[in-house]
């Protein structure tokens, strides 16, 4: 049994998609809870629907300034005695930080994105970690990307910042272990929130559908327990960790997978499958 009961989380981005299910998971699990996010109507819409159990608490957070950062820890600790879980969730938005192939990067686009995806996550470990040394321990999730795993061939800031978050989880886990806090990351493939259902192509959904072997593609919840598990006393050994979910996108070979079947005599089935076996 998996529980967080006298348990003080933080969440950034916590408004909406991963991050507000892993809130919404983290509270009927007995966790207070700081809605950290930049969205004040979305937080307040949470605020508002959880507030009965009097766990919960939004904190106006723009990861993209370290005072914010600093304030949003510092307001869980005022709020609620202390912090113990940081999901260092946000990830900005490409209309906010556009991405692009290596030729058409700008310096500024580059360094929206790492600041976006790994700069404010380092932040966030910076003033969370002596808050759960006082506490006596702590856990940190980092919400990464299959970004980091493979190439996104137009993603290249995204997928390098998701990578630095990777090698930050691990230099967290190896630093501070001995202070009893533990920092892992969880790799999301494609996930079905809000906002991915209203702005993901049909094409693009479409391959992801016709790609990942499990026969459903992610919703926030799939990420949201395992960051949860994560976060929690039942992964106390864990630590230095990044663990996909992905329903096994990242561990087919989608191009040779259709030329081993052919090569075994294996009919390849269109149908399940949807493109023809190359030549
Ligand atoms: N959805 C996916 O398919 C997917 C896949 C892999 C990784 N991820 C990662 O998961 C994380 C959460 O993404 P999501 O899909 O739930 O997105 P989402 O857009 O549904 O939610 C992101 C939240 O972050 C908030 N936010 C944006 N900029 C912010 C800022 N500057 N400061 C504070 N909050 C800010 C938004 O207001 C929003 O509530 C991101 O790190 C993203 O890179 C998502």
């Amino acid at each position: 049994m998996i529980s967080l009961q006298g348990k003080v989380a933080v969440v950034t981005g916590g408004a909406s998609g991963i991050g507000a299910a892993t809130v919404k998971m983290m509270i009927d699990l007995g966790a207070q809870v700081v809605i950290a996010d930049v969205d004040e109507e979305s937080s307040a819409a949470l605020e508002k629907a959880l507030g009965h159990t009097g766990n919960i608490a939004a904190c106006r957070t723009d990861i993209l300034i370290e005072d914010d950062i600093r304030g949003m820890i510092d307001f869980a600790v005022d709020r609620f005695g202390g912090l113990d879980i940081l999901h260092n969730n946000a990830g900005i938005p490409r209309t906010i930080a556009p991405d692009a192939e290596v030729t058409g990067l700008t310096v500024e686009m580059w360094n929206k994105t790492i600041a976006g995806h790994v700069t404010s996550a380092m932040l966030g470990c910076k003033y969370a970690i002596p808050k759960m040394i006082a506490r006596g321990g702590g856990a940190i999730v980092n919400t990464s990307s299959s970004s980091a795993l493979a190439a996104t061939v137009d993603l290249v800031a995204y997928g390098v910042a998701k990578s630095g978050l990777h090698a930050l989880t691990r230099e967290v886990a190896a630093t501070y272990g001995r202070d009893n806090i533990r920092c892992n990351a969880v790799v999301p493939g494609a996930v079905m929130t809000e906002r991915g259902r209203k702005t993901l192509p049909p094409d693009i959904f479409q391959l992801f559908a016709t790609e990942t072997p499990l026969p459903r593609l992610a919703e926030p919840e799939d990420i949201a327990s395992v960051a949860v598990f994560l976060a929690s006393d039942a992964a106390g050994m864990v630590t230095g960790q990044a663990l996909t979910v992905d329903g096994g996108m990242m561990t087919k070979l989608p191009y040779w997978l259709p030329k081993m079947r052919a090569s075994r005599g294996t009919a390849f089935d269109e149908s399940t499958y949807g493109y023809e076996a190359p030549d």
